[in-house]
């Protein structure tokens, strides 16, 4: 296959859309639950410095095999491995990306349709003076109703598709020049009232000040699991958006952009959330609904909390939409770029990830009791091992590829950095980050184990 031709329109367009992609339920829902399932403070610091240390690296090294392949992940990393001699099964580190992202995007597009709920609920005025309890059973209720979480996620499934089916170059752009902002300001909006509730000051001790003794493998690659996730690094989607940069981008500059706006919107919502969560009482390690339980009772006690809560659903939906587009764009590029249009490939892969989508959407139903493996249910399942096993092994392939295959000329121009930035990112990536992915990887192994 040739190179594409397509190109953001703009150097903001391009820091837009991938932040558009990483800005997503990983930091307003993901965050604060996995948090809370990790003990806080502790994981908050490891998922920072995983941010750091291993994150940037390995989103740089990501978009630069996008930017010098020009091409569909796939596509991109047999031509990059052919042009070194090297062999194309290289394609199978895209071809795991692809799995990852199918099985993410099964999930994502549930839970973006219980925002879908959550919005018709906020605007119907549903949770006006509702108590927490009322709150929290309506969530038990409302997944516990097969029909409407599988007509949400089907909806949202259709929203993604239709944009993919365009070409995410033109149909995103829109999407994310300035709705994007008005969810910041919100975010702050809800901190500033957070900060007048009791528990604000138990929230930021939470996550803020670690407790060592709470380390444990587990929270450790929780933690690195986040990292990649709310990145969105490791499944080449990012990739699939590098092949569309325009030449005379910075891509340190948009990375760093990128990563800094990603950890303030997770630590915004964490903030937040938690102080509901202390000021009320709740349980920090209640999990999934975590946000759909906090979010209500606090926009509830709240002047013109209706309007704020409908307004803050609509919002996170849209930051949801950008990013389930970006994990439908390496499938549908790939398969789009054999005999396949673009509107086809986006149905084939449409239907599959709905159809995937069907275990978690009903392990609250019909489905709870189906466990496959240690007790977990589907949901449990699909939440936790792609993002904090697949992706953390993808980015480790992916950091490989680039630093030890792909042309060290390629790899310059596409970095954009001058020789000086490429050895540091080199030295970085191969002496930290990956031995570290390595590190953290074996040591999921310990539990298991043990
Ligand atoms: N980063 C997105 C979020 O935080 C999820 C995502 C993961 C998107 C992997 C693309 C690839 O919601």
């Amino acid at each position: 296959m040739s190179e594409v031709v397509d190109r953001w329109s703009s150097r903001r367009a391009f820091i837009l859309a991938v932040t558009g992609a990483a800005v997503g339920l990983g930091n307003i829902w993901r965050f604060p639950y996995v948090a809370g399932e990790n003990g806080g403070a502790l994981f908050f610091l490891l998922y920072v410095f995983f941010v750091l240390a291993m994150g940037l690296p390995v989103m740089i090294a990501e978009i630069m095999i996008g930017r010098a392949g020009r091409r569909p992940p796939i596509q991109a990393l047999a031509a990059l491995a052919r042009e070194q001699g090297r062999s194309a099964k290289w394609s199978w580190v895209a071809g795991f990306g692809l799995l990852t992202v199918f099985l993410v995007l099964s999930f994502y597009s549930v839970v973006s349709g219980w925002s879908i709920e959550y919005l018709l609920s906020a605007v119907r005025g549903r949770f006006a003076g509702a108590s927490p309890d009322v709150i929290s059973q309506a969530l038990d209720v409302f997944l516990a109703n097969p029909w409407l979480v599988v007509l949400n996620h089907s909806l949202f499934m259709i929203l993604t598709m239709v944009i993919v089916a365009m070409g995410v170059s033109s149909g995103l752009e829109r999407l994310n020049n300035w709705l994007m902002p008005l969810l910041y300001l919100l975010l702050v909006v809800l901190v500033v009232y957070a900060a007048t509730t009791p528990g604000f000051a138990h929230a930021l001790t939470w996550l803020f000040s670690p407790k060592f003794t709470d380390l444990t493998p587990l929270v450790v690659v929780n933690a690195l699991g986040h990292a990649f996730f709310t990145l969105a690094i490791g499944a080449c989607a990012l990739m699939a958006y590098g092949a569309y940069m325009p030449e005379d981008q910075s891509l340190v500059k948009a990375v760093v952009i990128v990563a800094a706006l990603d950890v303030l919107v997770a630590v915004l919502s964490g903030i937040a959330i938690f102080s509901v969560v202390f000021s009320h009482h709740l349980d920090p390690t209640s999990g999934p609904g975590l946000m759909f339980v906090a979010l209500p009772i606090a926009f509830s006690s709240m002047p013109f909390g209706v309007p704020l809560l409908a307004a803050f659903f609509l919002l996170l939906l849209l930051a949801t939409w950008t990013s389930s587009i970006n994990l439908a764009e390496p499938m549908v590029a790939s398969l789009s770029a054999g005999k396949l249009s673009r509107p086809v490939a986006a149905l084939i892969v449409g239907i599959c990830v709905w159809a995937a989508g069907l275990l978690p959407a009903l392990s609250f139903s019909t489905l709870a009791n189906v466990r496959p493996i240690a007790g977990m249910t589907f949901f449990d399942l699909v939440t936790s091992v792609p993002p904090d096993i697949f992706l953390p092994l993808g980015g480790l392939m992916i950091a490989w590829f680039a630093t030890n295959v792909l042309a060290r000329h390629k790899a310059v121009s596409a970095l954009g950095a001058g020789e000086s930035g490429y050895r540091v990112w080199v030295g970085v990536t191969r002496y930290v980050a990956i031995p570290l992915v390595v590190l953290v990887l074996l040591s999921a192994l310990i539990p298991k184990l043990s």
